[in-house]
C-alpha cells in the first residue's frame, strides 16, 4: 500500500534534476566559500531571487524560520514590538525566537483569514509613551498557513504596508508559500511584495528543493541581515550544494503549483461529502482543514487511525486536521485518501 503523505509539502524530496544540477556544478567548479561570497551558485541564485521578488537584493538562509527572524532581527532593536497575527508561523511556531533570542515583544491580532486589516494595526500600535514597548514592524504571512493556506491579495498588502509605514513601522513578509499566493492569483510574486520592506520565500515546500530559503529586500537590508545571518550561524560554506536545486526549484517548479491546488480542491470536494466531517472553506491553495467536533474526537486519535490505512497528516491542531497537498501526491490519492478519511470516521461512529 502506496503511503499518502498529506503532513506538508516540506516532504517532497528534490527531483533528478535538482541533483543534476548539483553535479554539474561541482564539475563545472562553481562552488567555493559563501561566507566570503565565491560561490558562483549562491551569487546566481540570489540574484534570480531578487529579480523574481522585484527587490535590490537576496541572501540564502538555512530555513523559513531563519529567513523570518533574521529579517525582523536585522530591522528592529531589542525590546521592540511586534504586531503579528496571532495563528501566524511568527508567533506560533517558532518557539518563541523572536522573544528569546531577539528580545522583540511579539503583539498577536486577531486576522481576518489571517489577514491583519490596516483598522487592526492602527489599534495594536502603541504611541510614542514611555509606558509601551515601540511598536516598530508588522508581520503578513502569505499564504496564511493556518488559516488555510489562504491568499492576501497585492491591494491588501499594500494597505497594511500603507498603515504601517505612515507610522514609521517595518513590514515583513512571511512568503514561505508567496509562489502559492502568486499562482493562485495568476501574477507575477513581486507583485505582493512590492510595498514591503522585507520577504522570505521557502524553496523547500511546494517547490521541492531540499534546503533552503530566501531573504530580499533593499541593499541596506541585506547587508545588515547578512551581518545577522552569520551572528545566528547561518553562514555557510559551499552552498551552492543547496542553491543548484534551489535555481531549478525557482525555474521550474513554479508554475506547476496549480496542480497542487487542483487537488486541493478535489480533495475538499470528496472530503464535503462525509457525513460529520466538518470541512472548512474550499482551498485557495494547497492546504485545507477539517473539523471532527461532530465525531467529538481529538486530531492525534483520528491521525492515528488514519495512519493505519495508509494516509499521513500532523493530529497537532486539537480538533483539526490539515491536509497539504504536493507534488508527490496525485489525483488518485486525493479520492483514496477521502475514502480513508470517510472510513476512519466510520470507525469511530461504530465505537
Ligand atoms: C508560513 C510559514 N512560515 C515559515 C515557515 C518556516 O519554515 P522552515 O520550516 O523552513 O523553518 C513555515 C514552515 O512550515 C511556514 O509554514
Amino acid at each position: 500500500m502506496k503511503t499518502i503523505d498529506l503532513r506538508s509539502d516540506t516532504v517532497t524530496l528534490p527531483t533528478d534534476e535538482m541533483i543534476d544540477a548539483i553535479v554539474a556544478a561541482h564539475k563545472a567548479g562553481r562552488f567555493g566559500d559563501d561566507v566570503s561570497g565565491e560561490d558562483q551558485v549562491v551569487n546566481e541564485l540570489q540574484e534570480k531571487a531578487a529579480k523574481i521578488l522585484g527587490k535590490e537584493a537576496a541572501l540564502l538562509v538555512t530555513s523559513g524560520t531563519q529567513g523570518n527572524l533574521v529579517s525582523l532581527f536585522a530591522q528592529t532593536k531589542r525590546g521592540e514590538e511586534v504586531v503579528v497575527e496571532e495563528l501566524s508561523h511568527s508567533f506560533v511556531f517558532e518557539g518563541g525566537a523572536m522573544a528569546s533570542f531577539g528580545g522583540l515583544y511579539p503583539m498577536p491580532v486577531k486576522g481576518v483569514k489571517g489577514y491583519i486589516t490596516p483598522e487592526t494595526l492602527r489599534d495594536a500600535i502603541k504611541p510614542d509613551d514611555p509606558h509601551y514597548a515601540r511598536t516598530s514592524m508588522v508581520v503578513v504571512e502569505n499564504t496564511h498557513n493556518y488559516a488555510g493556506g489562504t491568499v492576501i491579495r497585492p491591494e491588501q498588502v499594500s494597505a497594511l504596508a500603507r498603515m504601517a509605514h505612515e507610522h514609521g513601522l517595518k513590514v515583513h513578509c512571511d512568503g514561505a508559500r508567496l509562489f502559492n499566493a502568486a499562482v493562485a492569483l495568476d501574477i507575477p510574486a513581486k507583485d505582493l511584495v512590492k510595498d514591503v520592506d522585507s520577504v522570505m520565500i521557502s524553496l523547500s515546500k511546494g517547490l521541492s528543493a531540499p534546503v533552503g530559503s530566501l531573504v530580499a529586500g533593499s541593499e541596506e537590508f541585506i547587508h545588515e541581515a547578512h551581518r545577522t545571518r552569520k551572528k545566528m550561524g547561518g553562514g555557510m560554506r559551499q552552498a551552492g550544494i543547496i542553491a543548484a536545486p534551489g535555481i531549478i526549484a525557482l525555474e521550474k517548479m513554479v508554475s506547476r503549483l496549480k496542480e497542487d491546488h487542483a487537488n486541493a480542491r478535489l480533495l475538499h470536494e470528496k472530503l464535503s461529502k462525509i457525513p460529520r466531517i466538518v470541512v472548512e472553506s474550499p482551498p485557495e491553495t494547497n492546504i485545507l482543514f477539517i473539523r471532527l467536533d461532530k465525531l467529538g474526537i481529538d486530531a492525534e486519535k483520528f491521525a492515528d487511525e488514519l495512519k493505519k490505512r495508509g494516509v499521513l497528516v500532523y493530529g497537532e491542531y486539537g480538533s483539526r486536521i490539515r491536509f497539504v497537498t504536493h507534488r508527490m501526491v496525485s489525483r488518485e490519492d486525493m479520492i483514496k485518501a477521502a475514502q480513508a478519511v470517510e472510513d476512519t470516521a466510520k470507525s469511530f461512529q461504530m465505537r
